[in-house]
Formats: C-alpha cells, structure tokens, sequence
C-alpha cells in the first residue's frame, strides 16, 4: 500500500529498490527516521517488531492518532473544506490550545492541501477529502502491531540494535536539512556514522550522492543509483537525474 500523505525526502520512488535491498531474514526492522514511511507502508509486514521513529513530535503525533483514535480523526476532519480560507487559519492557529486529534487533524490537512506537501503555502489542487480520510482506516490497520517512537537516531538505535534487528535508515540528506522542520547538521551525520559504525544489527542507509558522504562509508558497501528528481520531473522533461547512494554492512 502506499502511504498516506508525501513527504520532503518520502521514499516512494525508491522503495522497491530498497527492499529488494533487504536482508533475507530479521526480527525486528526499525524505520530510524520515519517520515512519512514508504518503505514500511511498501509491505503488509517486514518482521515480527516492527518500529516507527521519527523526532518530529508533529508527525508521532499523527501516527499515534491515526493509529490509537482513527474514528476520531476521521470525525475531526470530515468538518473539513478544501479552502485556502481555512489553510491560512490552520496555519496561524495551529497547536493554540488544541487537543492531540485537533492537532493531528491539523497537520494532515495542511499537508494535504498545500504546495508539494510544505505545508505552508496552499496548493490550489483538487483534494477528495472524504477519501483521503477514509483511506486512514487502511492505515490503522497497517499500523495496529507497529511501535511508534519519538527519539533521537542515536538513543533508538541503542534501545532496539540486536544481532537480529535491522534499520532501514533514511537520514536528512547531507546539505539539503534545510527542508525539516529538525535541526540536522554536519556533527548529526558524523554521529550517525559513528553510531552505525558500532551496531551488532544489520541497516541499509540511503544518502544524496556527494563526496563527505561517499569517504565516510567507503568501508561499506555502497551502491550508486540514479532516479528522476521528484519535484523537477514534474517540470522539465530532460536532465532531471538524481543520484543517491545506497549503503549497508552486511
Ligand atoms: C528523509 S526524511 C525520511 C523520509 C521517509 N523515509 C519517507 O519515506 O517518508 C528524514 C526524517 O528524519 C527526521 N529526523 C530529523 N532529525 C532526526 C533525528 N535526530 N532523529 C530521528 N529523526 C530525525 C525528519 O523529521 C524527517 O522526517
């Protein structure tokens, strides 16, 4: 299935590389920075743990209500219109004195509604809010054994690193942190090198394809692929390759 709303970085181009990527067997598998989760929507199961993180308390608080009170979202948002009016109050109210659903409510209207899913600027494109709403009963039932974490990389790693544990790790991309709403700076990649350096697990890393990168992980494996630049296929025709890089320790 697909996930249920797009997100800056959201792996839905790459998926089936990926898990085509995976190892033949594991117990756990760890979503290290979750998103919008595409790779983990991608299969109706990985492993008997499975485990979404992300430190983003905007989305775990979208996750966990869709996945503890989908009714109740579901209710909060057929009150909905998709109108640039409400956009704009929703972006100024957003969080004052709302409760947990309100917020996720919220969030996931503005995601939906808005320009390449910034959710700041309002997209003027046609939206079936009644089903997008509906499709969230999907996403509870994919979500219903799937533990929902909010931790830093490093901390989550340590809590769930196993012999038998596997992370598929999605980080910011090195020089493009800008986009998130979560600092992520040079010293965070150098961490999470280091970090992925020490685990007893196996992970598989997906990263932009630039020179800091490549020398940090030239004792991994590392495979170079090349894919059409989401936003910029949509606007020009040729010349919109680009190039990441695959990497993992098994
Ligand atoms: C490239 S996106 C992940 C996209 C995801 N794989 C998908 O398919 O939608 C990177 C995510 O890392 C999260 N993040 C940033 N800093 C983090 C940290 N220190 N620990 C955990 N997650 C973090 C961001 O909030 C963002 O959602």
């Amino acid at each position: 299935m697909n996930s249920f709303f797009a997100w800056i970085g959201g792996k839905n181009y790459l998926k089936k590389t990926i898990a085509a990527r995976m190892p033949d067997s594991f117990s756990r598998y760890i979503e290290v920075f979750g998103g919008a989760a595409w790779v983990l929507f991608y299969k109706d199961r990985y492993a008997e743990m499975e485990i979404y993180n992300d430190y983003n308390g905007d989305l775990v608080n979208l996750f966990r209500c869709v996945k503890y009170h989908c009714p109740e979202l579901q209710r909060e948002l057929s009150f909905l219109l998709n109108s640039r009016e409400i956009f704009n109050d929703f972006k100024q109210q957003y969080t004052k004195g709302m409760t947990d659903i309100q917020r996720a409510a919220r969030f996931y209207f503005l995601l939906k509604v808005s320009y390449g899913s910034n959710g700041r600027s309002y997209g003027c494109i046609k939206k079936d809010i009644l089903a997008m709403t509906q499709y969230l009963s999907r996403i509870e039932e994919r979500l219903s054994a799937v533990i929902i974490e909010k931790k830093d990389f490093e901390d989550l790693i340590s809590v769930y690193d196993r012999p038998d544990a596997f992370f598929y790790v999605d980080p910011p991309y090195y020089q493009a942190e800008k986009y998130y709403q979560i600092e992520f700076n040079e010293d965070d990649h150098i961490r999470l090198y280091r970090k992925l350096c020490t685990i007893q697990g196996k992970f598989l890393l997906s990263y932009n394809n630039c020179d800091l990168i490549k020398d940090l992980y030239k004792d991994f494996y590392v495979e170079g692929i090349t894919r059409q630049h989401n936003l910029m296929a949509r606007y020009k025709g040729e010349n919109n390759d680009y190039k990441e890089l695959l990497i993992w320790n098994y």
